[in-house]
């Protein structure tokens, strides 16, 4: 068992996550899960529900290829048994295997917007030739479920007429601007998700997630939530780029995962669905009371100019999914509100870094 895996909050979420699939058993008896990108922050808490099922749940336990090629994740921490093997691979070789696949989750990829801009080739080379590779192993291995996993990032900066923004709308993205690299990459690769299923008859399914946090992010990810409970649990000011203004819809990552799954195992294949919690839009100095009023000591607020062009004039203002599609489809109603969200992020940091 590795440290995370022992944390009291995500076992506790582990455990609330594989209830909450409850119905869906069957579908994990004795399937075979292929997940990239298994060392980050989705994927860890994937690898740790399979773990969950096959040693509270299964009769026939399920087995799980987990790739990652670390060049973001934590690789001291994976830990493989027999049925649930890690390996390290670069998903833009392609894998092969002798094993069955019944599901694939490809969530390898660049997601924080400072690796991005740091490995801009790596982040549209995992999301363009990984995901080539995985379409192709998908095809190969007959699969029952693909899932991608793409951003609200494909919306780029969208007209306030589009707030909360539906699948249908096309997007508002600058082609050659700071965030270019990850929302291009994810859209070129929804397409050829796409093409995969119109032309070979993968069962495909896209998710579009928007600003999923929980414990487990790492502190050093630099996206808002990590990085603001680490400038709390420092005593240090939080940090704002700009004015502050602008607005994300944050959502649990239970909520987000038990959306993935349900979709995953759902018969609508070749299409884009929202995945993500509109009742939380906040704006980011809102973000930063609800972090504050978290904490028993004063927690500062700074405002800063933004340090790199992808936090300044090509920040989104605004972030809402309008979630009517996914709703229509799957039962969906997320259920952890801020409070309980970033409670719970808190104490898993405090967890780790042995704070009382
Ligand atoms: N967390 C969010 O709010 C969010 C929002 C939108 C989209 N997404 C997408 O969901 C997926 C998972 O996001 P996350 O938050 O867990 O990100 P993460 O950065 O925590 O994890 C991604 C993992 O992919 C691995 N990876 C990167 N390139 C790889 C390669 N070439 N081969 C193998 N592994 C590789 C990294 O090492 C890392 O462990 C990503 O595709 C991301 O773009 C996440």
């Amino acid at each position: 068992m590795d440290s995370k895996y022992a944390s009291k909050i995500i076992s506790g979420d582990v455990s609330d996550l594989a209830g909450s699939l409850a119905e869906y058993k069957e579908k994990f008896e004795g399937k075979c899960f292929l997940i990239t990108g298994a060392g980050g922050f989705l994927g860890k808490y994937l690898v740790y529900l399979l773990r969950y099922m096959n040693e509270n749940i299964l009769t026939k336990p399920c087995k799980g290829l987990f790739l990652d090629n670390f060049v973001i994740g934590d690789e001291e921490e994976m830990v493989s048994d027999g049925n649930l093997i890690f390996i390290r691979h670069n998903v833009i070789e392609p894998f092969e295997t002798d094993q069955n696949i019944d599901y694939i989750i490809h969530a390898a990829g660049i997601a924080s917007p400072l690796y991005y801009t740091k490995f801009p080739i790596e982040t549209m080379d995992v999301t363009t030739i990984g995901t080539r590779n995985m379409l192709e192993l998908a095809r190969a291995k007959n699969v029952k479920g693909f899932l991608f996993t793409s951003s609200s990032e494909v919306y780029g900066d969208p007209d306030d007429k589009f707030v909360p923004t539906p699948e249908t709308y096309n997007g508002n993205v600058s082609i050659y601007g700071p965030r270019a690299c990850y929302d291009e990459s994810k859209r070129f690769a929804e397409i050829l998700c796409l093409s995969f299923y119109r032309v070979y008859d993968v069962p495909v399914k896209i998710v579009r997630y928007f600003n999923v946090f929980g414990p487990g992010m790492r502190l050093n990810d630099y996206r808002v939530i990590p990085n603001f409970i680490e400038h709390a649990l420092r005593k240090e000011a939080l940090t704002i780029h700009g004015n502050g203004e602008n607005t994300r819809s944050y959502c649990y990552i239970n909520d987000a995962l038990e959306a993935t799954l349900k979709l995953l195992f759902s018969i609508v294949n070749g299409e884009a669905f929202n995945i993500g919690n509109p009742a939380l839009e906040i704006s980011l100095n809102d973000l930063g009371k609800a972090v504050q009023e978290l904490f028993d000591y004063p927690v500062r607020i700074n405002h800063v100019p933004p340090p790199h062009a992808v936090y300044a004039s090509s920040d989104p203002k605004r972030r809402c999914p309008d979630i009517s599609k996914i709703r229509s489809v799957i039962q969906y109603n997320p259920r952890y509100d801020l409070k309980k969200g970033l409670g719970r992020t808190i104490d898993w940091y405090k967890e780790f870094l042995k704070i009382s």
